[in-house]
Order: structure tokens, then C-alpha cells, then sequence
């Protein structure tokens, strides 16, 4: 077992990284400061170059088996680092998540049966549930001033009105927010109550930050493992999106009977690379490297409200919880409704354009802060100067 000490990740150098062929670093000429998509930009943890490099030297690259050990290692990891038991025999992978969240769906609800969102929300949200016969709810997070919160009431309305399901994210994604253990069993209830299902994206689970406390949906109570089903994976904590591997996590009999009951295709789906690097991810000899994350993000979360109050003083922006993206409220600006647009024509940074998280997101931007305190200064830096040009 790795006894790294607890430091801070360094990035890759810039030159290393417009090497890399991800669509971080392909969809701009090199003038741009990619900041859009949620890739970043450390070197992989040890253990998973390890895994991957003996892989490709024996050209071991076929099919998944049935059982590559993702259950148990994930297990493991839950029990670590959130202290939360699951049972692996409950657990199954597919490709990754957004594929995990619809094939859920499809499997418990009807055509034309309505989903709730809480946005703003990741985009896809909006595309897999009609992808899944599933029409959109939306019910907006709400902002208190002080934290984003999920409006029960609104989803009691809606589940009363007939929604037959809630689509999750616990870590929020673009806020960062990390829901309390009670508001999440009180959606359990409400779920219950209604006959509804909860599907819970916890993809951003491993990177809440530590002091935070973090409850998974299905740990929430005893009626959420009822209600719940969880769908993660190793892709956002350790960059290994391009991998294709993600788990659907079930907690109860009448639940773990519908994951079973998913077409062995589901499954069949999920790539070898990435089970052998998400076996890796999860185990301890990879945990020194998360907390070294973790701590990284933490400075650059920190650097990056420095960095807005004196570059861009009238951006609203309040520290994520979790994970590495930045909603920032830069409507003070008059940028319009699509900031993301001006600062890539003026300032060559490419960020994540608001209104695609839903209206919520007029004059808003998603920033990627999973990169060097360099990138992230020279990035704020040129957007600052398009302030009174
Ligand atoms: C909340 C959330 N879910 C899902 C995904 C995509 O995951 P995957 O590539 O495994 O579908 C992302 C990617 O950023 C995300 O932020």
C-alpha cells in the first residue's frame, strides 16, 4: 500500500496537456483556455497507470468478464470513505452513467410519465429522460442566499400531480451542493408517499470535500433504500471518463429485482479499460492521491473567489462542496444571457455556457477549476480585462 504523504496534485504542464486528445483539449484552437467540460488536468493516480499500462503491454483489451471485482471495490470504498455498507450482489455496471440513468428509468417508468429535475442541472438531464420515453418536472433548486437547497414542497406538488420520479444529483452538478442527510429523507418520504422512485447520480460523490459530510440517497434511511436507485462511477474523481464504466447501485429486494432484471446488454456495455481503472480507483492504494485532490481543489476553489474578487468584484460565486465546477453569476456584467459566449469571442476562455443548465442559468457560467492555480489565474485575469471594454 502506497504511504504517499497528504500533498496537494500538481497539474500537467500546458504543453503536456494540448497533447492529450479529449475533447477538453480538441474542441479549441490552442489560444483558448479550456475551462468547459468536466475533464481535468493531473496525471492519472499510480495504481490506475499501473493497471492500464500492463493491460496494453499484454494487449488486453477484449470484452469485460462478469464479474472484473468493480462490486467489491466499490463496496469497499463506500464503506471507507462514506461509511456507508452496501451489499456488492447489489450492484451492476454499465458503460456510464447517463446510460445507467436511463436505462433505470426506462425500466420503472411509463411512457410519457413525467421526471423531475432540480435545475439548474447537468444538461443531460433535460436529454436522457425523453431518451427514456420520461417527460421533464422541473422544479428549481432553491437559493437561500447562502446554499442551494431542493424545494420539497415543489416536488410534493409535483409527485402529487402525477410525476412518477425524481432524477438526483447528489453532489449537485453545476453548484457543488452536497444535500443534507435529512432533506434526502425527506425526498425519500415524499417518493414513498407518492409511489414514486428516486434516481440518485452520485457521480461526484468521492469528491465532496472532507468536513463536508456526505449522505449517498440509498444510506439517507430506510425508506430511501426502498425508494432509491444510485448510479456513479470513477469517471469525474479520476478523470477516466473516456473509459466507459459506471455502477447502478440498488439497496432493497423489490429494487435490486428491477437492476436484475436489465437486459445483460446493459452490462455488456461497460469497457474494460474502465473497470480495470475503476477497480484501481477504488481501492486504498489510491486514496492518497484522491486526498491529494481533494486538497488541491480546495486551494483552487479558494483561489479562484481571490481571483473573482479582484478581477471580476460584481461575480456572485460561492465555494462548491464538492468536486471541481464553479457556478459563477456574472449577470452584474451585462454580458447577456450566455456570458460563456463573450468571453470565449473576447477573452479566448472557454466556459460552460449557463442557460444550457436551464432558464435558472441566465447570466450564469460553469467553470472547471480542475487544473493548475497558473491556468486558473490567467484565466480569470483575461476575463477580468473585458470588464469596461
Ligand atoms: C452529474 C453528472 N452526471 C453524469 C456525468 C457524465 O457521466 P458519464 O460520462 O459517466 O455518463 C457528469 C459529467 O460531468 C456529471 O457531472
Amino acid at each position: 500500500m502506497s504511504t504517499s504523504p497528504l500533498t496537494a496534485l500538481r497539474a500537467l504542464p500546458l504543453d503536456v496537456l494540448r497533447r492529450r486528445h479529449s475533447t477538453k483539449w480538441r474542441a479549441y484552437p490552442d489560444d483558448v483556455i479550456p475551462m468547459f467540460v468536466a475533464e481535468t488536468d493531473f496525471p492519472l493516480a499510480e495504481p490506475i497507470t499501473g493497471v492500464l499500462t500492463d493491460a496494453i503491454a499484454i494487449g488486453d483489451t477484449g470484452y469485460t468478464p462478469p464479474d472484473p471485482g468493480l462490486r467489491d471495490a466499490y463496496a469497499a470504498f463506500a464503506s471507507r470513505r462514506f461509511g456507508w455498507d452496501i451489499d456488492p450482489a447489489r450492484i451492476r455496471s454499465t458503460a456510464d452513467v447517463m446510460m445507467g440513468v436511463v436505462e433505470l428509468l426506462r425500466a420503472t417508468i411509463s411512457p410519457g410519465d413525467r421526471v423531475v429535475i432540480a435545475p439548474p442541472v447537468y444538461p443531460p438531464f433535460a436529454i436522457c429522460i425523453p431518451e427514456a420515453g420520461g417527460v421533464v418536472e422541473e422544479v428549481p433548486l432553491v437559493d437561500t442566499g447562502a446554499a442551494w437547497q431542493l424545494d420539497l414542497l415543489g416536488i410534493e406538488a409535483a409527485l402529487a400531480g402525477g410525476a412518477r420520479a425524481v432524477l438526483l444529483c447528489n453532489p449537485h452538478n453545476p453548484t457543488g451542493t452536497v444535500h443534507s442527510r435529512e432533506s434526502l429523507a425527506a425526498l425519500a418520504d415524499l417518493a414513498a408517499g407518492f409511489g414514486a422512485v428516486v434516481i440518485s447520480d452520485e457521480i461526484h460523490a468521492p469528491l465532496v470535500q472532507p468536513g463536508i459530510g456526505y449522505t449517498p440517497f440509498l444510506a439517507a434511511s430506510t425508506t430511501a433504500a426502498e425508494v432509491g436507485y444510485a448510479v456513479t462511477s470513477a469517471s469525474k474523481a479520476y478523470n477516466l471518463a473516456g473509459l466507459k464504466c459506471a455502477l447502478m447501485i440498488t439497496a432493497s429486494d423489490r429494487t435490486t429485482a428491477v437492476l436484475r432484471g436489465l437486459s445483460p446488454e446493459v452490462e455488456w456495455r461497460t469497457g474494460l479499460f474502465g473497470a480495470l481503472a475503476g477497480v484501481a480507483a477504488f481501492s486504498p492504494e489510491s486514496d492518497p492521491w484522491l486526498d491529494a485532490q481533494l486538497v488541491t481543489l480546495d486551494e483552487n476553489g479558494h483561489l479562484l473567489g481571490d481571483l473573482l474578487a479582484e478581477h471580476l468584484p460584481l461575480a456572485r460565486y460561492r465555494k462548491p462542496d464538492a468536486g471541481y465546477l464553479a457556478w459563477i453569476d456574472l449577470s452584474a456584467y451585462g454580458w447577456g444571457d450566455d456570458p460563456a459566449r463573450h468571453i470565449l469571442a473576447g477573452a479566448r476562455v472557454a466556459l460552460h455556457h449557463g442557460p444550457e443548465f436551464g432558464t435558472q442559468g441566465s447570466g450564469h457560467v460553469r467553470l472547471n477549476f480542475g487544473c493548475s492555480p497558473e491556468l486558473l489565474s490567467e484565466a480569470v485575469t483575461r476575463i477580468g480585462s473585458l470588464v469596461g471594454r
